[in-house]
């Protein structure tokens, strides 16, 4: 039995695979990336700074592995056909889809407009809903495929100020489940990962504002820190890989815990 269980490299391999990865110039989604890239897949990087996308798919390739940049604005009611199209025409197929990308405003829930709630929740589910829309044709065309959306652990457990956030995040979730259902018999799987609290530009001017809350956090937290991007991306590349081919309708949470400590 021994000698016939995989190796560690064959259940994490992804050559041959086309990953499509939103908001991939910093943070959580280039560090997410970087893993499904080193794993041997084809990424295709989406952000909308052109320069940005453009410098991490550069330093990819420079490191020998293969990348196309796309400077995209993935909230525009047809980028997410824009986007499965570039990485078809780009590399002919799309096996994994990772969509990252979110928005927050920050504020009472009675003062929130319903321009900002709108920006929001486009941003929070709207667009992933899109993304597999236009994704599963092609994965149904490969007879496998994988959808990995980015949620958070404010589906769940929030603070004040982040309705609209906190709605979002809990309704993307939903989203993973029926695709899931519907999806599993063309074996796709889709699943969600939930990140505990991440240092990242996107919550950078928090931190700013707040200094304690560096702190706060990190004593919430069982394992007493933030977590750094590579601390997620090995858990987006289980849910790309083929070690994950049973996994389908879960939320990976990676949050050092926060969630169960009292
Ligand atoms: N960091 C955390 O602690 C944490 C915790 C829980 C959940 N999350 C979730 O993790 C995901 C990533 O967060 P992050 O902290 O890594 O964010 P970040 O550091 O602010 O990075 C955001 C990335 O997305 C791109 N982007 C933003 N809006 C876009 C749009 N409309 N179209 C295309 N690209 C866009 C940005 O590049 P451009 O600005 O150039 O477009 C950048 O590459 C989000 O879904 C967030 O809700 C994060």
């Amino acid at each position: 039995m021994a000698g016939a269980f995989p190796t560690p490299a064959q259940l994490f391999d992804l050559s041959g695979q086309v990953a499509l990865i939103t908001g991939a110039s910093r943070g959580l989604g280039w560090g997410m990336a970087q893993a499904l890239a080193a794993a041997g897949a084809d990424v295709v990087l989406v952000a909308r700074g052109a320069e940005a996308v453009e410098a991490r798919a550069a330093e990819l390739r420079d490191a020998g592995l293969s990348a196309h940049a796309l400077a995209l604005d993935i909230s525009g009611q047809h980028a997410a056909e824009q986007a499965v199209a570039a990485a078809q025409e780009r590399f002919g197929q799309l096996d994994i889809l990772l969509s990252n990308v979110a928005a927050s405003v920050r504020k009472p829930v009675q003062e929130l407009g319903e321009g900002e709630w709108q920006h929001v929740l486009t941003n929070g589910v709207t667009v992933g809903w899109r993304l597999a829309r236009a994704a599963a044709p092609p994965m149904r065309q490969a007879g496998q495929g994988r959808m990995i959306f980015v949620s958070s652990i404010n589906a769940r457990i929030v603070r004040p100020e982040m309705a609209a956030y906190a709605a979002g995040k809990a309704a993307l979730e939903g989203l993973v489940r029926s695709l899931a259902v519907e999806l599993g018999p063309d074996r796709i799987t889709a699943n969600a990962i939930a990140p505990g609290y991440f240092l990242t530009d996107g919550n950078a001017p928090l931190r700013r504002q707040r200094p304690e809350f560096h702190d706060w956090i990190a004593g919430r937290t069982a394992l007493g820190r933030w977590g750094m991007p590579d601390n997620l991306a090995t858990a987006a590349l289980y849910l790309a890989s083929p070690a994950s081919s049973f996994t389908t309708g879960s939320v990976l949470l990676v949050d050092g815990g926060i969630t169960v400590k009292i």
